[in-house]
């Protein structure tokens, strides 16, 4: 479908934010959830780009923070509001918690902080305590494009390598899940933290995708099983999964 781009604002020097007005999209989708976007314009026409919800208004609007790594993203720049632009979406299956879930920890890896801020609306709108690890800290600002950025309890790391005892120390005050998003070993690190506080953690995994629709495979994970390892498509049963089964 077409939707209109109604905003776009560079956030840092290699990170912008475009908004959309889209109903459907807007009341349809879930946090860790995406949308492909058809680039044109010297970029491969026959392949869309998928990018994280990054937030979602429930009725009218939805937003993508995406930083420019290569021609797709960075034609992307060039767009101006206004526009009309073919999206597919949402995809993927997103984050989930229980109702009883209080205390929710948000780990994020530079511009893995993608789908935290749709994620952090939800929580927080739930009444449910949200505090978010960031790192690496020269990316802090980032965070200002977080939507309610004044009532989370943000805590920021010099960089991956601290990010282990950073998170040891807010799993030992309690915490019901564990949200993750961000480079793999960051990912890993998380999981493997997570597990020795005995605390459920989801990940929202990352590959390059093709037809992102569960066609092509080619964006396959490994998984653990009972007798060993499995392949799963992070487009289709993705891109979140459970700490535990993803085979890093
Ligand atoms: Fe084609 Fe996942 S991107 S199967």
């Amino acid at each position: 479908m077409f939707v209109r781009l109604t905003e776009l604002r560079p956030v840092t020097a290699r990170d912008t934010l475009y908004r959309f007005t889209c109903p459907a999209i807007a009341r349809a989708a879930l946090p860790g959830q995406f949308v492909e976007l058809k680039l044109t314009g010297g970029c491969d026409p026959f392949l869309r780009r998928p990018i994280s919800l990054f937030d979602a208004d429930g009725t009218e609007t939805f937003s993508l923070l995406v930083r420019t790594v290569g021609r797709g993203t960075e034609y992307m720049t060039g767009w101006t509001p206004g526009m009309e632009i073919d999206v597919l979406g949402p995809l993927g299956s997103g984050f989930s918690w229980e109702t009883d879930t209080r205390d929710c920890l948000l780990v994020a890896g530079g511009i893995g902080l993608a789908p935290m801020g749709f994620l952090a609306r939800r929580l927080l709108d739930e009444g449910k305590r949200v505090r978010l690890l960031f790192s690496p800290r020269r990316d802090a600002a980032l965070l200002e494009a977080l939507p309610f950025r004044e009532r989370l309890d943000v805590s920021c790391c010099e960089n991956r390598s601290a990010l282990p005892a950073a998170l040891d120390a807010l799993l030992a005050q309690g915490a019901d899940a564990v949200f993750s998003c961000g480079p793999e070993g960051l990912l890993e690190s998380v999981a493997e933290r997570a597990a020795a506080h005995g605390v459920p953690c989801q990940l929202s995994m990352e590959r390059r995708m093709a037809c992102g629709i569960g066609i092509c495979l080619g964006c396959a994970i490994a998984i653990h099983t009972p007798g060993g390892v499995t392949y799963k498509k992070v487009c289709k049963d993705g891109p979140v999964f459970r700490g535990e089964e993803v085979a890093f």
